[in-house]
């Protein structure tokens, strides 16, 4: 299942500074951070709750906390803007990475790079990428995630071609995607259309 958040009007706001071409990086790495802060907002509404009292200066109410569980997955590089923001929104996280780069002529996915806890069942995993372009680097890091036991896992974009999506579904049906805007298409070189360009690039000032 797909979850597409562009009627949200904080996310076209942020969308349009981080898909100008003239937005520098420092004003880059604000927006990223707090588009995602928006789009896991809307992710954490599937989290569960343990029931709980608490005791107020005037009386006891009943309240509740997250469970615990959750475990963020960045795909190196550009999934490291979103952490810092993710970790906000859900606090008592836990962080696994993986590296991810894409073959410049092929555009397929090598993995670099990969440190993840063993998942429980009941581990809830939001793998974090602001591009799923061809969606090679997600299904691959989220082969690694079920290999590792998870059960529970989430894709939490910001941009999304359509045909990555596509790919994405057919090799992980059982995984929801939560995209800030699913763009229009991607072109020869597999960017996405009309897309912000290169992520990481523009994170890092590369
Ligand atoms: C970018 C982006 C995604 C990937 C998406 O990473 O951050 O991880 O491309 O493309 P895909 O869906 O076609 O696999 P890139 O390979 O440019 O590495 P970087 O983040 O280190 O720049
Ligand atoms: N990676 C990016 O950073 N941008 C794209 O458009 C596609 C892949």
């Amino acid at each position: 299942m797909t979850t597409d958040l562009s009627t949200h009007p904080l996310v076209q706001h942020y969308l349009t500074i981080l898909r100008d071409r003239s937005t520098q990086a420092s004003e880059f790495r604000r927006c990223s951070k707090c588009i995602t802060e928006v789009i896991m907002v809307e992710a954490a509404k599937q989290l569960s709750l343990d029931l709980m009292q608490v005791q107020t200066p005037l009386e006891i109410a009943d309240g509740a906390r997250l469970s615990p569980g959750v475990v963020f997955v960045p795909i190196l590089r550009a999934g490291l803007g979103m952490l810092d923001p993710a970790m906000g929104v859900i606090p008592g996280s836990s962080v696994g990475y993986i590296g991810m780069e894409r073959d410049e002529a092929t555009a397929e996915a090598k993995c670099y790079y990969a440190k993840m806890p063993d998942f429980r069942a009941s581990t809830q995993v939001f793998v974090l990428d602001p591009m799923l372009a061809t969606g090679g680097s997600a299904a691959q890091c989220v082969e690694q995630i079920k290999a590792k036991g998870a059960k529970n896992v989430n894709m939490v974009c910001i941009t999304a071609a359509p045909e990555g999506i596509a790919a994405f579904e057919e090799a992980h049906p059982d995984v929801s995607i939560l995209a800030g805007k699913i763009d229009r298409e991607l072109n020869d070189q597999k960017y996405i259309l009309p897309g912000l360009g290169d992520f990481g690039d523009r994170l890092f000032n590369t």
